[in-house]
């Protein structure tokens, strides 16, 4: 019986390679992303983990049980980061892949009940997919080129020499690298916030569009300085401009103009926002962005 069991594991270990490359990738970059990035931590930055908290409270059915989240954003901030590269190392080792994956489980779970929960339909929330995505490493384990499997070779071939420890101290190693890769990254100005700061206050004035490109009542897409900074220039009254950031508070995704009276629409999870960036519904923690802008020798320009 044992063996046709084993032989299947093996196969299915082969198939869920790919999956499992997939989400060791998603949990280290987010694990890494968090610690690299010093606005996560900081609580008086609108992209910190407080500033999320705050805003999804209402909305989320575990909102009673976030005040301690709230409290302690700086703790539980750090060990979200700590428990995303925790999984991600264990997915990609394939170490004590069952627990890991039931770890990312959990993560994706909380993620789905807060900062998803308003997403519409609710399938396309990315937090319910990941949480469904690690069923089948929760049921079967990582198979093929793991360090389980590598356990398992190794304490059948030597009963008496459990390489356990070497693996989780393997493990352990790359937990400590990961760490370490992300504090480096913190040293330097990353480039999300440089990005900020350019909006915020240090974009030395530049042209983004001709003025009569914005249609009065209309608006227009252009980048602040390259496509990776995409903004929205609205021209609401004659004469009146005001420009936005493009990218979703939520997850990056690039909301669509709908209209003067409508305003804004993402069409990922769809949140909505207000023609002044404000926002009304949908999983997005707070409204876009403004970018200050002013009207000079014929064009929008930033402030
Ligand atoms: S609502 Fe999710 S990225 Fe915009």
């Amino acid at each position: 019986m044992a063996e046709p069991w084993r032989e299947r594991a093996r196969q299915v270990g082969w198939v869920l390679l790919p999956l499992r490359a997939f989400l060791a990738i998603v949990f280290l970059d987010g694990g890494i992303s968090k610690i690299a990035d010093p606005r996560f931590l900081d609580d008086a930055s609108p992209l910190s983990m407080h500033a999320s908290v705050t805003a999804i409270r209402a909305n989320s059915p575990i909102g009673g049980a976030l005040g301690v989240v709230q409290s302690h954003s700086v703790a539980f901030g750090v060990a979200m980061a700590v428990a995303e590269l925790a999984v991600g190392i264990g997915l990609a080792l394939g170490l004590f892949t069952r627990i890991a994956a039931a770890g990312g489980m959990l993560l994706a779970l909380s993620l789905w009940l807060t900062v998803s929960w308003g997403a519409s339909p609710w399938f396309t929330s990315a937090d319910v997919v990941y949480l469904f995505a690690l069923t089948p490493l929760l049921i079967a384990g990582a198979g093929w080129l793991s360090l389980d499997a590598w356990l398992d070779r190794m304490r059948a071939a030597h009963p008496r020499d459990d390489r356990t420890r070497r693996a989780l101290l393997a493990g352990g190693t790359a937990l400590v690298g990961a760490m370490v890769l992300g504090l480096a990254a913190l040293s330097r100005p990353s480039h999300r916030s440089r990005r900020q700061r350019q909006i915020d206050t240090a974009l030395p004035s530049q042209p983004l569009t001709p003025v009569g490109d914005v249609p009065v009542g209309g608006a227009v897409q252009v980048t602040v300085r390259s496509a990776d900074e995409p903004a929205w220039v609205l021209q609401l009254q004659a004469g009146a401009f005001t420009a936005f950031d493009a990218r979703c508070p939520h997850q990056g995704c690039i909301v669509d103009f709908v209209s003067a009276a409508d305003g804004f629409a993402c069409p990922c999870h769809h949140s909505r926002f207000d023609p002044q960036g404000r926002r009304l519904d949908g999983p997005a923690p707070r409204g876009l962005t403004p970018i200050p802008v002013r009207v000079q020798d014929g064009d929008v320009r930033t402030r």
